[in-house]
């Protein structure tokens, strides 16, 4: 991707991976949108990159968990005249940790629609225009829980395996059209991330604690070389290569001793 005229917008930039994005995409002059629900905090990285960078960067602040958040913020886009939109980071997530069923309904059908839902809904509102001018890319942020049932934190790796299998397909639809789409699967990440039902200092980490700037930084440098799926760091991908040889149920069994509350 070399252009710099075209905007990148990068969803969930208020923190963590999306803000290295962010910050990764101003300082190779992108014009960037940045989204979250974080105000404030997007307006205060938005001077930043501007001032440091020299670029435009926009705030669209907006709760992507709310039904119909997607199509609305498209609308935002254009009435506010942020197109096209040429580089996409579906980045922004939750998570839910505990019993599924303990755990509130609402809370997690939220995640669902801001994991799945509102990745499609942008995805498909954003996607045509790329095609036309075959011109773009798309990175979407699954996880490393998306190759594997996890329990404990079953519904939050549901929605990760539909992001990797959905980007995984999406990717070779578009090859033909020059769009790459890259399919990032990060381990335990030194961020904010939130999960309804777990206090942040009792998560663990198996593939030790990445820094957000390296995984962004690994997600567009396989933009660059045409899109495909990054699992940053050697003891990740050993996992998921490793575990394709054993029978499907005995990975969440062995997953549970070890996430068990
Ligand atoms: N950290 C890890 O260990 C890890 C591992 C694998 C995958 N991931 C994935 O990486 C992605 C980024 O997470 P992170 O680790 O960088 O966590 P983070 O620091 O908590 O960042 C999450 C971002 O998403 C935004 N967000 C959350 N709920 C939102 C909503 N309802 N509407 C709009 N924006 C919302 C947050 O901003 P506001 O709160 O301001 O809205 C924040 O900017 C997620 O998709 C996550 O599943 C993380």
């Amino acid at each position: 991707m070399s252009a710099r005229d075209g905007w990148a917008l990068v969803t969930g930039a208020s923190s963590g991976i999306g803000e290295s994005f962010a910050r990764l995409l101003a300082a190779r002059g992108r014009n960037v949108i940045l989204v979250a629900r974080s105000e404030e905090m997007l307006q205060k990285l938005r001077g930043e990159l501007t001032s440091r960078h020299g670029v435009r960067a926009e705030v669209a602040a907006c709760d992507l968990s709310a039904p119909g958040a997607a199509g609305q913020l498209a609308k935002t886009l254009g009435s506010r005249g942020l197109r096209p939109v040429e580089l996409l980071i579906n980045n922004a997530g939750s998570g839910a940790r505990g019993e599924f069923h303990a755990l509130p309904l609402d809370g997690q059908e939220a995640m669902l629609r801001l994991n799945i839902q509102s990745l499609v809904e942008l995805t498909y509102l954003l996607l045509p225009q790329m095609v036309e001018a075959r011109r773009g890319g798309i990175v979407n942020v699954s996880s490393l829980t998306s190759f594997q049932p996890v329990p404990y934190a079953a519904l939050y790796a549901a929605s990760k395996a539909f992001v990797t299998s959905f980007s995984l397909g999406l990717a070779e639809e578009l090859r033909p059209s020059g769009i790459p789409v890259v399919t990032l699967c990060p381990g335990g990440t030194r961020t904010n991330f939130v999960t309804i039902g777990q206090p942040p200092s009792a998560r663990r980490f198996p593939g030790g604690r990445q820094d957000p700037d390296e995984v962004a930084a690994l997600g567009l440098r396989q933009l660059e070389r045409g899109g495909g799926l990054v699992v940053p760091r050697l003891v990740n991908k050993a996992t998921v290569f490793a575990q394709r040889f054993l029978p499907l149920e005995l990975v969440p069994r062995l997953a549970a001793k070890l996430q068990k509350p």
